[in-house]
């Protein structure tokens, strides 16, 4: 199924928006060209994503280094600080065990478009 959300030009304005997905609150996120769709729920106490954060994180280096990287590709929890990977919806930090659902979105004749 796909759903048009609005014009490219609103949600890249908005920063993030939810919408409900068959029942369910997705959160779309614009981030430089892109959109990202995630669900919108964090899966440790019920947050809202989309008021959360959007940036980079500590990346694992070297002893007593601090490495930035990840820039405009994690969101964080308002909450409680949990960061996902705005990609695969991963933690960063269990992903094997921790995650948000994503959802493909694309760009249609200057819409956004999401796909279930
Ligand atoms: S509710 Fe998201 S980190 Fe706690």
């Amino acid at each position: 199924m796909e759903i048009r959300l609005g014009s490219v030009e609103e949600l890249r304005a908005e920063g993030c928006r939810v919408v409900e997905v068959e029942g369910r609150p997705v959160g779309v996120v614009s981030v430089g060209e892109e959109f990202f769709a995630i669900h919108d729920r964090c899966p440790h106490m019920g947050a809202s994503m989309c008021a959360g954060s959007v940036g980079g994180t500590l990346l694992a280096s070297a002893p007593h280094t601090l490495v930035y990287g990840m820039d405009g590709e994690v969101i964080r929890c308002p909450w409680h600080g949990w960061e996902f990977d705005l990609r695969s919806g991963r933690s960063l930090l269990e992903p094997d065990r921790v995650g948000l659902r994503t959802y493909r979105v694309s760009e249609r004749d200057g819409d956004v478009v999401l796909h279930t």
